[in-house]
């Protein structure tokens, strides 16, 4: 007989690794960065607003499909409309998140590398930190190598197992994030200069909130909360059948959005201080950030140095609980669908991942004149998955949802065969904002990805 599909133990620990899977990169370094680039406090009330009204139900939907299944994408897109071109929506789920978790994966390499950096010799001169950055990312071997670790790391917890590898993993490694950022918040908060960083973060200035501004802003908090790739779905999937999928949802948005606040009042007094502007873009993280520990190194270098390395651990394993999130959404479809142990799935996933995320590695440097549509593969990848299957899994998953799923078996996740009477309440509202108002945002949101 088969063996028993495991389970989250609780819906907090669900909710610690669905948060695990939505903080990442996106809230530390993306959303301050966002946020005052767009108007300040008002592209906060604007990301708040798409956050409930928008990305909530889109994470409901995919939580739906998973939960009601208990099934991950492939196979819940087969129970629920069998014989069907839903099919592809399956299969589009299960490669997108191995798409991104392959460059994702080069990304957390770097991390670790800045990691080992800022425990050994740290960040001391101008100079070093400048070509510290491209110098790594352009050598052959060593972002390969680091690359190797991150996701040696990935597999080692999916391979354990969703209870004693990923649910534990998340339970003490989620904590942990949230008490280093409050200290690296803490310390920044209290630099000469810091005010300006915060009046960056929560000015608001009307006129900058544009149409653009506003579609950034639902852009923002879909990317954030990991939508439109099966890793909400495929996570839901192993919630206890008992348990409130609209409680789980509203305790990830909370977590995500209070995390992505938190990062932004830690790095924006940071980037202030030290009289940097801010930039734009992941690579800063590894560019302008270590400048902001020169600068503040010349005042207190053992402080700066612990800072600078509570920082990067915060880096890391931020972006470990994400990539692991993507990673299992593959072996889970392993495991169910071929009837493979998961140590062989975990083997094959991380086959796959290492060769693409290493080609994407040697993008930067000695395949650097290997294009495809004018793009190197590093940023082909990101831009396919950012721009394009994202918002194209997260359209399919609410028209699924909204438009062919039957209302009373939504009805009947989203309340709980309607014992759960706070959510009966606001079923009508969700299932409006889901059938009619989601859709039509993600298409705008599409749109903006491409016109810039
Ligand atoms: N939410 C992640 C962040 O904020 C990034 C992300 C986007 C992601 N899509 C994903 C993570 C899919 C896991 C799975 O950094």
């Amino acid at each position: 007989m088969a063996k028993e599909r495991e389970n989250f133990n609780s819906s907090l620990t669900a909710v610690m690794a669905l948060a695990g899977s939505a903080i990442g990169l996106g809230n530390i370094w993306r959303f301050p960065y966002m946020v005052g680039q767009n108007g300040g406090a008002a592209f906060i009330i604007i990301y708040l607003v798409s956050s409930v009204l928008l990305s909530l139900p889109i994470l409901m939907s995919e939580s739906i499909i998973g939960h009601k299944t208990g099934q991950g994408t492939f196979g819940a897109m087969d129970t629920l409309a069998p014989g069907t071109k839903w099919k592809w929506l399956g299969l589009l789920t299960i490669v997108s998140p191995l798409i991104i978790l392959s460059y994702y994966s080069v990304v957390g390499g770097w991390s670790i590398s800045f990691l080992l950096q800022s425990l050994s010799k740290g960040f001391h001169s101008a100079e070093q930190v400048s070509t510290m950055f491209s110098g790594l990312i352009s050598s052959a071997w060593t972002p390969v190598i680091f690359h190797t670790f991150f996701l040696l790391f990935c597999a080692f917890v999916v391979s354990a197992g969703i209870t004693s590898g990923i649910e534990k993993f998340n339970k003490y490694t989620m904590p942990m994030l949230f008490v280093l950022i409050v200290l690296i918040m803490v310390y920044s908060l209290n630099l000469p200069g810091a005010s300006k960083g915060v009046e960056y973060m929560i000015k608001p200035d009307f006129s900058k909130l544009n149409g653009h501004a506003i579609a950034s802003a639902m852009g923002q908090s879909f990317f954030s909360l990991s939508l439109g790739v099966g890793t909400i779905l495929t996570y839901s999937s192993y919630i206890r059948k008992d348990k409130n999928i609209l409680t789980a949802g509203l305790g990830t948005a909370g977590f995500d959005l209070l995390f992505a606040l938190i990062a932004g009042f830690a790095i924006m007094p940071a980037v202030f201080a030290a009289g940097i502007e801010p930039g734009a873009g992941p690579g800063l993280i590894f560019e302008t950030l270590p400048h902001i520990f020169v600068r503040m190194g010349e005042g207190a270098p053992v402080l700066v140095r612990i800072v600078a390395v509570l920082f990067f651990v915060t880096i890391v394993f931020a972006a470990l609980t994400s990539a692991i999130s993507m990673y299992e959404v593959g072996v889970t479809y392993l495991v169910d669908e071929k009837k493979i142990s998961r140590r062989k799935a975990t083997v094959l996933i991380f086959a796959g991942t290492w060769t693409l995320g290493a080609l994407c590695s040697l993008s930067f440097g000695p395949l650097a004149d290997f294009k495809i549509l004018g793009q190197t593969l590093f940023n082909f990848c990101d831009l396919l998955t950012s721009n394009f299957l994202m918002t194209f899994g997260g359209l399919l998953f609410v028209i699924f949802v909204g438009w062919k799923m039957d209302k009373t078996t939504v009805r009947d996740e989203f309340t709980n065969g309607g014992r759960a009477k706070f959510n009966c309440a606001l079923f009508d509202t969700f299932y409006f904002l889901l059938k009619y108002i989601a859709p039509v945002a993600i298409v705008v949101i599409f749109i903006t990805n491409f016109v810039g």
